[in-house]
């Protein structure tokens, strides 16, 4: 039987992806930051730290914001509830949404409203009426910022797709004569400070798939459910969860019947079951933060 590496190599695991594109988007969302009044952060609630791109609070300091708190439908109800309350704490507005089916995305108007309460009220006063309020969309790749604004806007002015980091142009989107958007390329940090950010954002998709080692995922994350969220893994693949986790990856590729050509077990086959069920809610709501 091939053994496969055990999790102290998980924190070698190597993240470091910043290309050339999204150095360009940073510089032009510094340009375009002038013209806006609020931030509208979409995050992803099952991730909703390491979801956050750490350059926005910089970029945005001076600015009204908003975190849509996106893909709650994938993530847990109770950690959901604690992260908005934190969130809340922090002076944020958050929208609880599910993109996909539209849930929440009819509170985003009024909030964005609220949000702008004192520019609006100022603008009044200033004689400057009917200005449409500005907002710019941020979130890292696969957040669901094409699947927010495309159900926000009511139109499919932007491509959604499943591979993270894919280029869009600037545009602005209006929605109503009250509210218009600046749509920005998804963009990541340059170094991830804590490891594990990188390894959550690999597990939930926001990185590619090719520039990391799956198996590695997969024993974290069989890890991470065997302390957080137990009867999980048995209940999905009928494995007992008190053995060792890579002794839980082999019985996870036994169970599937995951084998190579020679007959061996396939673990990296398992592994990407197991992320592709997590990814997909198969396994149930879960909040990696
Ligand atoms: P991005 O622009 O931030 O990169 O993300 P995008 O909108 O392309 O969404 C990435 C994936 O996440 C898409 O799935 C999208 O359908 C899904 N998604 C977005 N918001 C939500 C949400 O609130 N809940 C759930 N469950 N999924 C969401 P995909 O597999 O790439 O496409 P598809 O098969 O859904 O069409």
């Amino acid at each position: 039987m091939e053994k496969i590496k055990n999790d102290q190599n998980i924190n070698k695991t190597n993240i470091n992806w910043y290309p050339g594109h999204m150095t360009k988007a940073k510089r032009q969302m510094d340009q375009d930051i002038k013209l806006i009044d609020v931030i509208i952060e979409i995050i992803d609630g099952r991730i909703p730290l390491s979801s956050r791109n750490p350059d926005i609070d910089e970029l945005g300091k001076n600015k009204s914001r908003i975190i849509i708190f996106n893909k709650a439908d994938l993530a847990d109800k109770e950690a959901n509830k604690k992260w908005i309350e934190y969130f809340k704490g922090k002076g944020f507005f958050v929208v609880e949404t599910n993109a996909k089916s539209g849930m929440g995305i009819n509170k985003i108007d009024a909030t964005m409203m609220e949000a702008c309460k004192e520019k609006i009220e100022r603008n009044k006063r200033r004689g400057i009426v009917n200005r449409p309020i500005r907002g710019m969309v941020v979130g890292i790749p696969n957040v669901g910022k094409s699947t927010f604004i495309n159900s926000y806007a009511k139109k499919a002015c932007t491509k959604t797709g499943n591979k993270p980091g894919v280029t869009r142009g600037k545009q602005w989107i209006r929605v109503n004569k009250n509210i218009e958007l600046l749509d920005t390329p998804g963009i990541l940090w340059p170094k991830f400070d804590d490891e594990k950010v990188g390894i959550k954002l690999a597990i939930t998709g926001a990185i590619k798939d090719d520039i990391l080692n799956i198996t590695d995922l997969s024993i974290y994350l069989i890890n991470y459910l065997k302390e957080n969220y137990k009867g999980i893994l048995n209940k999905r693949y009928e494995v007992d969860e008190d053995k060792e986790k890579v002794e839980v990856l082999y019985d996870i590729a036994e169970k599937r019947k995951c084998l190579r050509k020679n007959g061996e077990l396939d673990y990296d086959k398992a592994a990407g079951i197991l992320i592709d069920d997590l990814r997909s809610g198969n396994l149930g709501k879960i909040t990696l933060d």
